[in-house]
C-alpha cells in the first residue's frame, strides 16, 4: 500500500509519520508514504501554486496545473484512488477506510485557502472525501486521518494482541470499556466481573457493554447489522434495564 500526499506544507508530516504504529509500519515497509511539495510541480520563477478566483471573491484558489502535473507524475497504473480532500466530499468512516485499504495506491490532494480549482475534482480526482462536517484550514490533517485509519487495516500493521477485530466499528459496534491497574483508584473501582476468572462471563459482560454504549450514541450502527438471536436478547435486556424493568447492574 502506497500513499502519495500532495501538499504545499510537506514538513507538516515529518513528526507524525515517524511515531507509533504508523512509524513502525513505515519502518517495516508494510506501508509507504511519499510527501510531494506542490511547488516542485510549478514552472514559473515564483513557484506559484494559487491565484485569485474568477468571478471575484476574496481569497485564493489552488491552481490546476501543478496538481495535474503532480498526480500524473506519481500515479501508478492500476488500483489507484486519486482522492481530493474536501469538506464537500463523501464522509470518511470505517467502511470507506476498508474500501481504500483494498487499493494499492492512494493519492491525497490537500487543498488550502478557498479550496482547489474545480477541474481537479471533475477531471482528475476519482474520489472526494471529507473527514467531517466542519472546515479545516487545509487537507493535511484529513490526509493524516485517512492514512492512519487505512494503515491499521493493512495486514500485520496492527499486532495480534491489538487485533482490529475487537476495535470499534469492525462489527458495527463500539469497543468495550478497558481497565488497568490500580484496581481501586481514589475509590473508583474496576468492575468485579473482570476478576472472576470466568472467561465466558467476561466476554458476555464486554459484549453487553459494547451494545450499551452503541445503543446510547449510535443506534444507526446497530440498525445496519444482522443481529443474532443472542444479540437481540442482549439488546432487549439493555432496553428493559433502561426502562427500569430490571435491577441488573455491572
Ligand atoms: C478552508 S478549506 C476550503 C473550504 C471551502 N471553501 C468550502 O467552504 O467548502 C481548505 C482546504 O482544507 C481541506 N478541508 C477542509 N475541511 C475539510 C474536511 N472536513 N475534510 C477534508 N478536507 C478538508 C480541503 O482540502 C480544502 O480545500
Amino acid at each position: 500500500m502506497r500513499f502519495d500526499i500532495i501538499t504545499i506544507f510537506p514538513r507538516l508530516f515529518d513528526s507524525v509519520l515517524s511515531a507509533g504504529v504508523l512509524g513502525k509500519a513505515l519502518e517495516k515497509g508494510l506501508v509507504e508514504v511519499s510527501v510531494h511539495d506542490l511547488r516542485d510541480f510549478t514552472e514559473d520563477r515564483h513557484r506559484q501554486v494559487d491565484d485569485r478566483p474568477f468571478g471575484g471573491k476574496p481569497g485564493m484558489v489552488l491552481k490546476p496545473e501543478p496538481i495535474f502535473a503532480a498526480v500524473e507524475k506519481v500515479r501508478e497504473d492500476t488500483n489507484v484512488s486519486v482522492c481530493l480532500l474536501s469538506p464537500q466530499g463523501r464522509r470518511f468512516d470505517f467502511r470507506v477506510a476498508e474500501e481504500l485499504a483494498r487499493m494499492s495506491q492512494i493519492i491525497l490532494i490537500c487543498g488550502r485557502y478557498e479550496g482547489v480549482d474545480e477541474r481537479v475534482n471533475r477531471y482528475l480526482a476519482t474520489d472526494e472525501i471529507s473527514i467531517g462536517d466542519y472546515v479545516l484550514s487545509g487537507g493535511e490533517p484529513a490526509a493524516l486521518v485517512i492514512i492512519d485509519a487505512v494503515s491499521r487495516l493493512i495486514p500485520n500493521v496492527i499486532g495480534k494482541t491489538e487485533s482490529v477485530k475487537h476495535e470499534s466499528f469492525f462489527e458495527g459496534l463500539y469497543d468495550y470499556p478497558q481497565y488497568t491497574r490500580p484496581r481501586d483508584f481514589r475509590g473508583m473501582q474496576v468492575p468485579e466481573v473482570l476478576f472472576s476468572g470466568d472467561h465466558e462471563k467476561i466476554a458476555r459482560w464486554r459484549r453487553k457493554k459494547s451494545f450499551e454504549k452503541t445503543t446510547q450514541f449510535r443506534m444507526d450502527l446497530l440498525e445496519e447489522r444482522n443481529l443474532s438471536p443472542a444479540d437481540l436478547k442482549m439488546l432487549d435486556e439493555i432496553h428493559r434495564k433502561k426502562e427500569g424493568k430490571t435491577d441488573e447492574s455491572d
